[in-house]
């Protein structure tokens, strides 16, 4: 199946701008509907073939419209806090069959989706429930004929992302660090390493049917990667770790902050442990990249003081 045109929904956030240049680099056509094309073209770098489109997918009628003349669709749309009740729900399970009905009605024949590492309908948090609903969706699509494929990340890092930086900022400005879950455990996975098993499972027949984790090749803690932060960006500061009970508290109060720096639901998230016993996949011919090198780069060069700290640890004073 040759694909010349894809629609990326939930292509203007973080993974998806990297999918998109991916996609545009190998010459296909990109499609990114958007609720916000200012905020999206702000951040999207707007390649020839990435064409960025007004819609609100959650209308059945404007995905389609958005969808039509695609060859496949890529679909990245996820939240990890509610506004309103359900959200999770709509966001992540009714827009996945509102996307896989589209393929259907369109003969759109090619479907990739992102879920996350934990997604499981029987998971601890409604993040991970409604990823694990929707995973059934799509497995239930596959099995009438669709051609699917599913990514389960665990956390993902790299420039622009939401997890390392919001530490780096909080590092900049607390003298110390009370930390709910210090002991959850990650496998942080670098963005263009998402990006690339996208773009290549396109090109591979043979991972139609397939579910992947994507994961690096180290398991950090919280703990550990608040403090990687703070070495790479000269803010190294005192973690308090919580005890399960404040972290919970915490997470409830913080909650409530207009920021959502974490919720009740991401604390729930973290009572299974983020990491996988399957490496990165042999066949989109490259290994998962190390966190550390690349943290140092795009965290490091956000402040001069960061900028010394990185030339220290490189040089190993
Ligand atoms: N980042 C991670 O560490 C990580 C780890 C594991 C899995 N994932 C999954 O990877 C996917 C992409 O993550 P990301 O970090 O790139 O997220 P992001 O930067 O927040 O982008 C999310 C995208 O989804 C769209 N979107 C969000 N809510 C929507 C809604 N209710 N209706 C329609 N569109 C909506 C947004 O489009 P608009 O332009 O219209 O706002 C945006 O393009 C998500 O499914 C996430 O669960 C991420």
């Amino acid at each position: 199946m040759s694909i010349n045109r894809v629609c990326v929904v939930g292509g203007s956030g973080f993974v998806g701008r990297h999918i998109a240049e991916r996609l545009a680099a190998r010459g296909v056509r990109v499609i990114v509907p958007t609720r916000n094309r200012e905020r999206a073209k702000a951040d999207l770098i707007v390649l020839p073939s990435v064409e960025l489109v007004h819609a609100d997918v959650n209308d059945a009628a404007q995905l389609a419209a958005v969808a039509a003349g695609c060859d496949a669709m890529i679909n990245l749309v996820g939240i990890l806090h509610e506004r309103r009740a359900g959200d999770f729900t709509r966001a992540h399970v009714t827009l996945t069959e509102q996307a896989l009905a589209v393929c259907r009605e369109r003969g759109i024949g090619r479907y990739l989706h992102m879920s996350a590492l934990g997604a499981d309908a029987a998971g601890p948090s409604q993040y991970l429930r409604t990823k694990g609903e929707a995973e059934a969706r799509v497995a239930a699509a596959q099995a009438a004929g669709l051609a699917t494929t599913v990514f389960r990340p665990s956390v993902i890092f790299g420039d622009g992302d939401s997890f390392l930086t919001l530490f780096a900022q909080l590092l900049a400005v607390s003298p110390i660090v009370p930390l709910g879950s210090p002991d959850a455990r990650f496998q942080p996975v670098w963005v263009e390493d998402v990006a690339h098993a996208f773009a290549s499972a396109l090109a591979l027949p043979q991972t139609i049917g397939q579910r992947y984790d994507l994961v690096g090749p180290q398991v950090w803690t919280l703990r550990e990667l608040v403090e990687l932060v703070g070495r790479v960006t000269g803010h190294a500061r005192p973690v308090l770790g919580l005890s399960d009970g404040l972290s919970a508290l915490q997470a409830k109060l913080f909650g409530l902050l207009p920021v959502k720096l974490i919720t009740y639901d991401n604390y729930l998230s973290m009572k299974v442990d983020n990491v996988s016993a399957m490496p990165y996949p042999e066949l989109f011919g490259r290994s998962a990249s190390a966190l550390e090198p690349i943290a140092r780069q795009y965290l490091g060069n956000a402040t001069p003081r960061g900028r010394y700290q990185a030339y220290r640890d490189r040089a190993g004073r």
